[in-house]
């Protein structure tokens, strides 16, 4: 029997951060090597043109995630890698999905309303941002996707779609399920009460920071009353989330890091997590700059992607025009 299908995707829509690569890059390399699956890893462009950006800066965007990617170390030996905007099929199957999906559903999507209510000018696209999530996976017969835990309502509306196709007209999709990863939750450096956030740069340390600015933020970031590092989320939250970017960087438990640091005060202790951070990431950033300099054969790779997705998305589309009577039986 073959391996089953597991897709995830990452929005381009700015550099990423450490919370990022914990949760997402170096997950998907873990599920990657695991040789458990058949990979499929792609930078969701279409979904980043949702919020506000700039056409001068996104085609780098796109480039940055694709080399970071390739950088934390997954290998397009092992996985698929592709640009969701180069598969056309994605906005095709979305339009198909558009016209079952329910849209008292949609309303409800808590990141749909989360969103909006920060901005203006509502596009239709942010409403529909789920239903395009949901062609992604669909598309490529996907079981397992590996998410955050905000991301569990966008697949129970992806099974939803998926359920309500089937039966009205044939069966040809899979319901995929969440592959919820245990993995730290890393907060803002400043409001641990806050997910860590780009759009406040100096609370969030960026995979491309320097190492004098990743000290320089860890040595700024907000502690507890207390002098001892020990893991309490309620009454200590900054010092919590300084434990655990360290675990995220260590894989030690939050048991094993207070007993390595008994005794060791805070100021001490956030130099070793900056360390810790720093030399971490030294692969990671010497792997980006030397492709950097390669962006030809980094688009060739994803070009190769692209190809391999691209039969497989191609396939699942004829499908579907058949089951709906769009083309000849
Ligand atoms: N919405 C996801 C996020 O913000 C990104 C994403 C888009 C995704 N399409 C996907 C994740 C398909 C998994 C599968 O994290």
């Amino acid at each position: 029997m073959s391996k089953p299908i597991l897709i995830s995707g990452i929005q381009s829509s700015g550099k990423l951060h450490i919370g990022n690569y914990i949760s997402a890059l170096k997950n998907f390399v873990y599920l990657q090597n695991s040789g458990r699956y058949q990979c499929y890893f792609f930078i969701a462009d279409l979904h980043s043109l949702t919020s506000d950006f700039s056409p001068s800066e996104k085609y780098k965007q796109i480039m940055d995630i694709a080399l970071s990617f390739l950088a934390a170390g997954i290998d397009p030996k092992k996985s698929t890698i592709f640009i969701q905007s180069q598969i056309p099929e994605h906005s095709e199957l979305t339009w198909i999905l558009n016209t079952i999906a329910p849209f008292g559903e949609l309303k409800r999507m808590v990141q749909f309303k989360d969103k909006a209510s920060r901005q203006d000018d509502v596009n239709v696209g942010l409403f529909d941002y789920p239903v395009l999530q949901a062609a992604d996976i669909l598309l490529y017969d996907a079981e397992i996707v590996p998410v955050g835990e905000d991301q569990v309502q966008h697949l129970e509306l992806t099974r939803t779609l998926a359920r309500k196709f089937n039966s009205k007209f044939k069966k040809i999709f899979i319901e995929p399920k969440e592959l919820l990863t245990e993995t730290p939750k890393i907060m803002s450096l400043s409001d641990p009460s806050k997910k860590m956030s780009k759009s406040v740069p100096e609370t969030c340390v960026f995979l491309d920071d320097s190492p004098e600015a990743i000290r320089e933020k860890i040595k700024r970031a907000t502690t507890d009353s207390g002098r001892e590092v020990t893991y309490h989320p309620e009454t200590k939250p900054g010092i919590a989330n300084l434990i655990r970017i360290y675990q995220g960087f260590s894989d030690l438990t939050a048991k094993e890091i207070e007993h390595k640091f008994s005794g060791v005060n805070y100021g001490q202790f956030k130099k070793e997590v900056a360390e810790l951070i720093i030399e971490s990431l030294r692969p990671f950033r010497a792997k980006k700059k030397l492709l950097s300099r390669k962006i030809g054969s980094v688009e060739k790779i994803m070009d190769q992607g692209r190809k391999k997705a691209s039969a497989k998305a191609s396939q699942k589309m004829k499908q579907v025009k058949k089951v709906l009577g769009l083309s000849k039986k």
